[in-house]
């Protein structure tokens, strides 16, 4: 019986195969499975649901708060006309905008991108408004929609 036409169910290079295989596929899986949790919740969508502004009773006509929801920094005013709702976040490399309240403007102090009340991209380098989010209130409670 010549060394090829031994059985093959557990030679040393089958068992080498095999290892070689698993390593393999841990690695891969190690690879894989941080990106898809960190992508899941925008696959899914995520579910809308309103959260707590920490606060928001608080808030009177022509103060604004800096809140995070759901882990995004989110800046809540109260205007005369109402509650408005603005993503923090600008939009042209992520750092945090804050709000110009005598100016009525964002300001992003990285790269002075600026946004008007709306989020409205004004002047700078910003490529896109910053998101707004619904806000309400209820009973003096302040919510806002994700
Ligand atoms: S990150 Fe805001 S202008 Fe660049």
């Amino acid at each position: 019986m010549s060394r090829e036409d031994a059985p093959k169910s557990f030679n040393r290079r089958g068992f080498l195969e095999w290892i070689i295989a698993a390593c393999s596929a841990i690695t891969a899986a190690a690879m894989v499975v941080p990106g898809l949790l960190y992508l899941w919740p925008a696959a899914k969508g995520g579910k809308a649901e309103d959260v707590e502004v920490k606060g928001g009773e608080n808030l009177k006509p022509g103060e604004h708060s800096t809140v995070q929801v759901r882990g995004k920094a989110v800046i809540v005013r109260r205007d005369p006309g109402g509650l408005a709702a603005y993503s923090a976040v600008c939009t042209h490399l992520g750092c945090l905008v804050k709000w110009d309240a005598g100016k009525e403007q964002f300001l992003c102090p990285c790269h002075a991108a600026v946004f008007n009340a709306r989020g409205q991209v004004v002047s700078g380098p910003a490529p896109a408004p910053l998101p707004e989010y619904k806000v309400k209130d209820v009973g003096g409670k302040v919510y806002v929609s994700t």
